[in-house]
């Protein structure tokens, strides 16, 4: 039949396809990959009915995309997702077809190779990514008397990732019990991302697998006379995809209290999915109130990569340290790029106050001696927190001698607690200082050329006399210095510190 033109039988063929779509097709599926912790990897696929503009949503753990264009039919359809947040947006695209069922599905887009998945339905209305919550008025949290000193210790994401478990930490902490590093001042065994578990029925947090007996494993921590720390996240989810802190924040700061936990980083992830980065103080503030009411001192550290001039605010929400850039790799230029930046954010350091540009990746492998002795002593000029990130159970001697360096050390440890700063650069030649306790001043000399170089300081530039008592703390020895200057080469991509009075 036709009616003005219009080819009606064509039209209905055209219906039936899509109503058998959308039958097939919408509805609320999950992916649930299993990782080897015993914990899932849940992905939610809500597909609204062809023909409606909301087309539906993805959800994983971290994130949230919305999908813009369903094309095809069960025997072969894709769906084109983006995800965005504050700093990108994310193309995604999932090709698949429904076998019995279930959906079959190859994911390409984002990070990592494509991805083959296998959805059930589920539910309508089932992981659906929690309301945000009303944030609180703001309010200065007490500062709970803990790192005095920039924090020391090693924390286990740099160099082992998802694979950290428990017999890693106890062979961490064994090592760091006896390799000397205990005696140096790294007393922290800090469990980063991956350990999360399910919540109970009641709602507390879990381990996982690789994580059998938390309580057990932070007694034999404290037993070795070390402290132990753990990683959350404000939003539902962590970085890695495990279970955040999300509403249950009292509940938590209660359970690593109970576990006999000391330090807590607290990681933003997820939690960019609900909230601008101008209620991050108001969040954070959250966790601050918590660890206090949990009653037991844990030294409480900010990650949200120095959004929205955290060193403003880190104090008032009882942050002890505060992460002031994105994340270091274990590389020349990323090291050199986030440390050399750190300049202007002098005046934030006190006592009991840290910026932390990120954990160390000294003995990590793709820097050389030279570029890991400049880490070491940027970070203590610095005042940066000193959490090993690599495997201290089987190092290099010269690892070694750059982690033990005591003297390079005192530095980071100085009690003054001043941050120090550039006091000159010439190309890439650049002289840093930093006051010390008792009137000292630490100098640093550093070379980011990639050839050796001769460099001076004059003692009338860093405030000390013409004749001053001077020590090489690489070198381990005194300096004889006369004509009110010191030269020295430096090596490529190398350094200098000194000790001037
Ligand atoms: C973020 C942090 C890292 C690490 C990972 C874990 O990227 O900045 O330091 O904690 O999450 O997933």
């Amino acid at each position: 039949m036709n009616i003005k033109g219009v080819n009606m039988k064509v039209i209905g063929i055209f219906l039936l396809g899509a109503c058998a779509f959308a039958a097939d097709l919408s509805g609320n599926w999950l992916v649930a990959a299993p990782r080897n912790d015993g914990t899932f990897a849940r992905t939610y696929f809500d597909i609204k009915p062809d023909g409606t503009t909301n087309k539906g949503e993805i959800h994983t753990p971290s994130a949230h995309y919305i999908i813009t264009e369903v094309t095809g039919g069960s025997d072969g359809f894709t769906l084109s997702a983006t995800y965005t947040d504050n700093r990108s947006v994310r193309p995604m695209k999932y090709e698949g077809k429904i076998v019995g069922d279930e959906l079959h599905i190859t994911a390409t887009g984002g990070r990592g190779t494509p991805r083959e998945m296998v959805a059930h339905r589920v539910p309508e209305g089932e992981g659906l990514y929690p309301k945000k919550n009303p944030i609180p008025a703001l309010h200065k949290v007490p500062y709970n008397g803990l790192a005095k000193t920039p924090p020391m210790g090693w924390n286990s994401w740099n160099k082992f990732g998802h694979s950290v478990d428990d017999a890693a930490v106890r062979g961490v902490a064994d090592a760091i019990a006896t390799n000397g590093m205990k005696d140096a001042g790294y007393v922290y065994i800090n469990i980063d991302d991956t350990w999360e578990g399910d919540r109970d029925a009641k709602g507390n947090i879990t381990s996982n697998k690789k994580f059998p007996d938390m309580k057990a494993l932070a007694d034999y921590v404290h037993s070795k006379g070390l402290k132990i720390g753990i990683y959350s996240s404000p939003g539902p989810a962590t970085c890695a995809g495990y279970e955040g802190s999300y509403n249950h924040e009292l509940q938590d700061a209660k359970t690593y209290a109970s576990w006999g936990i000391d330090y807590l980083k607290y990681d933003w992830c997820s939690a960019l999915n609900l909230y601008t980065n101008e209620e991050m103080q108001a969040v954070y503030q959250i966790m601050g109130d918590a660890l206090r009411q949990a009653g037991r001192p844990i030294v409480f550290s900010l990650c949200q990569y120095g959004r929205n001039e955290v060193w403003k605010w880190g104090p008032e929400v009882g942050g002890n340290l505060w992460r002031t850039t994105g994340d270091i790799s274990d590389r020349w230029m990323s090291m050199a790029n986030i440390g050399f930046r750190q300049n202007d954010l002098a005046p934030y350091a006190a006592p009991g106050h840290w910026n932390d540009p990120d954990m160390l990746e000294i003995g990590n492998g793709h820097m050389t001696d030279d570029e890991y002795r400049t880490h070491m002593s940027l970070w203590s000029m610095l005042a940066a927190p000193l959490l090993a990130g690599n495997d201290v159970r089987d190092m290099s001697q010269a690892t070694k001698d750059i982690l033990l360096n005591k003297e390079a050390i005192a530095i980071d440890q100085d009690p003054l607690g001043k941050q120090g700063t550039r006091l000159s650069q010439n190309g890439d030649q650049e002289i840093w200082v930093r006051e010390l306790a008792g009137g000292a001043k630490a100098v640093a000399l550093f070379n980011r050329g990639d050839k050796a170089a001769e460099m001076t300081v004059k003692w009338s530039d860093v405030g000390a006399s013409a004749k001053p008592k001077v020590r090489d703390l690489w070198a381990h020895q005194d300096v004889n210095v006369e004509g009110g200057s010191y030269t020295a080469t430096v090596p490529v991509h190398g350094v200098v510190l000194l000790r001037v009075k």
